[in-house]
């Protein structure tokens, strides 16, 4: 007792204090994910006061490694030095679902150092994608990350490490971060981003959080120009037009011009072979920091490329301007900030962005087709390599098991999870893939009935449904209605109380003593029971029907001894008889509903077709016996606590009652 009290008070604690912990980050950092992929738990990171926590939850898949000892010391990022890598599988994919839903700007970034986690000295190759679109090649040695301005059209947002056969997968950290405004979108499309500066900062080499509300890391850059810097206040107030960008003050703080007004501030550029077909968008922010004594305006025009794209812009004192550029392309790239005429004073530039534009050419599965598969993958908990991220697409990563059709939106049209393990009853998720067309769950422990959605599909023939070897029974001939189960269950439950008070006093004595037996023999003898009965073993159990011990509505009642000595009712249908084939569902049925406590039953339940048997222990004289030739109409009083259920390839299904 005072153990498990001590054991009590400090689960309590520990949950608190976790709480704690997740009440302290979503305070902290309202709007991130922060993921140190690899690490044993979760930490708040001294360097920028960022919560991170594993990535329990966010993927399924993987090994956590530590970054080798010898360079562990060239990073002190706690984030860095363990990894998630992943050895097994094409692709794996991590899954981040921010409170801020689908339609909204994110920054993901996905951090990498290798850093000899494995000991191999040989820097790994592999692809990124984000959702179901490629996003990069990765392939670094040294600490690097790839980001990109992402607005997912799904509430999941799928991050995923593709294996193109140079090495295993790995990554270091992921990072997402929620932007309030509706900034860095495109029509189509999304932002990869290729550098970000702060344009004449000396006193630090980079700027995040949480002078970044956002988070964006702000690279200390000093061109070969003329540098100022200010300590007078931005006005960063709404009214203006940089405001959304939420620009910290100091990065805005601190620019540089060019040496005089007939000087144009250059920014050039020849983009690597990996870009060499991409679009550019650069994003600049300008403010007046030094108070012009000329009692004119700084006042400049931008080209790209020598196009002038903008309108003039004049700056007032401490108010910032932020001009996005069309997007612009080539082998070589120019972009000029030229003073006017009429300015006498030389250009200024505070920070700029470079981002290229990443294209999204494959469309996501139909999102009603990706939740109910999840759902089913979650139901029958399915752990299988391929089974992340998109189920369709892109078409080579498709999951095992199914196979899609490429319109617009791709759909799931057929599944196979035959001989899956799967158990428990068929989840109604399956007839929400509403363009399915053929679904084999042959070979699973599957109980219960066919979804109704289902069953009208395979009757409209719009279905190829195989139960092959399953517990359900009911496709060829159609189940009793659920209603109908009702209709029959409550007269059972009456007449088995009933049928329990006459029952119980007249099998009191006899049970008692035999009761003990069976209850001390009994998990030993399920064990050896535990096999299909086949129709040439029942015959042969009753010696060829040759006992016969009673006559119900569907059929005779036969004696019967097992190999272990096990002497069993039989209760035969008669192969002519329809309706008791339906009758008999309905028992077997309820024998599998109904669950009573105090009765001894054991149950075989044979269903090949052409031959249904039910095999009952025999352990009592005429009340029982009555009983089972009277269970067509007074139902069955048998109480059952299912166990164990075998199958095998005849059809036959066996079924073992435990009691209390
Ligand atoms: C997504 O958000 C944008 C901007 O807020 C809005 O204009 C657009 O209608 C939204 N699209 C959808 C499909 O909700
Ligand atoms: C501002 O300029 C002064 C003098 O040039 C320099 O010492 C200081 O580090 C600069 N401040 C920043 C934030 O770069
Ligand atoms: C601007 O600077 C350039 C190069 O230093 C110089 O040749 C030119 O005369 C200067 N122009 C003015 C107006 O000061
Ligand atoms: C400045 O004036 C010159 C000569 O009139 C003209 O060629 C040039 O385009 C003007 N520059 C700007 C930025 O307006
Ligand atoms: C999958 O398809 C993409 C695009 O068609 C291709 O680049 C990639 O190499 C393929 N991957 C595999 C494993 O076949
Ligand atoms: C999917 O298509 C392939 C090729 O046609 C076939 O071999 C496979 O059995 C199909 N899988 C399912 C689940 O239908
Ligand atoms: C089913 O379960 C068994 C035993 O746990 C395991 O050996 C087998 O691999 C599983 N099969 C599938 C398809 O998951
Ligand atoms: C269902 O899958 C099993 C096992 O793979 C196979 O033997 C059977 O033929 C399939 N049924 C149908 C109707 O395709
Ligand atoms: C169901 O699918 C199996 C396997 O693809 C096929 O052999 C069988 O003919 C199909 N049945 C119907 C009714 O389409
Ligand atoms: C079938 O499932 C039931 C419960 O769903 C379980 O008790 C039984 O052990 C399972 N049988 C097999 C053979 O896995």
């Amino acid at each position: 007792m005072e153990r498990s009290t001590t054991a009590f008070s400090f689960s309590l604690l520990a949950s608190l204090a976790l709480g704690f912990v997740l009440v302290v980050r979503a305070q902290q950092n309202p709007g991130f994910i922060s993921i140190d992929c690899g690490a044993t738990n979760a930490y708040i990171e001294e360097e920028n006061n960022i919560a991170y926590e594993t990535d329990e939850g966010f993927i399924d898949s993987g090994n956590n490694m530590q970054v080798s000892t010898e360079v562990i010391y060239e990073n002190n990022l706690q984030s860095s030095k363990n990894v998630r890598s992943f050895p097994n599988g094409k692709r794996n994919c991590y899954t981040l679902r921010p409170d801020q839903g689908k339609n909204k700007t994110y920054l993901i970034r996905a951090i990498f150092w290798y850093a000899n986690y494995d000991g191999k000295n040989q820097t790994p190759q592999f692809d990124l994608y984000i959702d179901v679109n490629y996003w990069a090649t990765v392939s670094y040695s040294t600490y690097c990350y790839k980001e990109i301005m992402y607005v997912p059209q799904a509430y999941d947002i799928q991050v995923c490490l593709v294996n193109t056969g140079n090495g295993v997968p790995f990554i270091s950290a992921l990072e997402l971060r929620t932007f309030d405004d509706d900034i860095y979108r495109l029509r189509s499309g999304f932002l990869q981003t290729q550098e970000r500066y702060d344009i004449g900062l000396s006193s630090k080499s980079f700027i995040r959080y949480p002078i970044d509300v956002y988070d964006r890391i702000w690279a200390a850059q000093n061109y070969d120009w003329s540098t100022v810097n200010t300590t007078a206040a931005i006005d960063l107030s709404d009214g203006n037009d940089a405001y959304k960008y939420k620009i910290p003050g100091e990065i805005l703080r601190t620019a540089q011009t060019s040496m005089n007004a007939s000087i144009p501030l250059y920014l050039q550029w020849t983009p690597s072979i990996s870009l060499s077909t991409k679009k550019w968008i650069v994003y600049f922010y300008f403010v007046e920091i030094e108070r012009l004594t000329s009692g004119l305006q700084r006042e400049f025009t931008i080209s790209i490329n020598d196009h002038r794209f903008t309108k003039t812009v004049s700056l007032e004192y401490l108010k910032p301007v932020a001009v996005v550029s069309s997007p612009v392309g080539g082998s070589f790239i120019t972009f000029s900030i030229e003073s006017t005429n009429k300015s006498g004073n030389p250009p200024i530039l505070n920070a700029v962005e470079f981002y290229t534009v990443g294209d999204l050419p494959n469309v996501p599965t139909a999102q009603d087709d990706v939740k109910a598969i999840n759902g089913i993958k979650a139901t029958y908990l399915i752990k299988r390599e391929s089974w992340q991220g998109d189920p369709c697409v892109p078409s080579n990563y498709t999951w095992d098991g199914l196979n899609c059709s490429y319109g617009n939106p791709p759909r799931i049209i057929s599944l196979k999870l035959s001989s899956s393990n799967l158990t428990g009853d068929i989840v109604s998720s399956l007839s929400h893939l509403s363009r399915l067309e053929y679904l084999n769950l042959s070979g699973n422990n599957l109980t219960g009935s066919v979804p109704e959605a289902l069953k009208k599909r395979v009757m409209e023939k719009t279905l190829n449904m195989s139960l092959t070897g399953t517990a359900i029974p009911c496709l060829a001939d159609p189940c009793p209605q659920k209603k109908k189960k009702h209709d029959i269950l409550i007269p059972v439950v009456a007449s088995v109380s009933g049928f329990l008070v006459i029952l119980f006093g007249a099998l009191a004595v006899v049970w008692l003593s035999k009761r003990k037996q069976i209850a001390e023999s009994n998990k030993r003898t399920l064990r050896l029971k535990n096999r299909p009965f086949k129709y040439g073993e029942v015959s042969r159990v009753t010696g060829n029907f040759g006992r016969v011990i009673g006559e119900g509505g569907f059929g005779k009642v036969y004696h019967g001894t097992l190999d272990n000595g096990t002497v069993v009712a039989v209760k035969m249908l008669s192969e002519s008889s329809k309706q008791g084939y339906k009758e008999f569902q309905a028992e077997a049925q309820l024998l599998m509903i109904v669950h009573h406590g105090n009765l001894v039953s054991l149950l075989g339940y044979c269903d090949d077709s052409k031959h249904m048997a039910l095999i009952y222990e025999y352990m009592a004289n005429g009340n029982l016996r009555q009983h089972l030739s009277d269970a067509t109409n007074r139902g069955p009083a048998k109480g059952l606590d299912m166990e164990q259920e075998t199958t095998n390839s005849c059809g036959c299904s066996t079924r073992f009652g435990l009691f209390a």
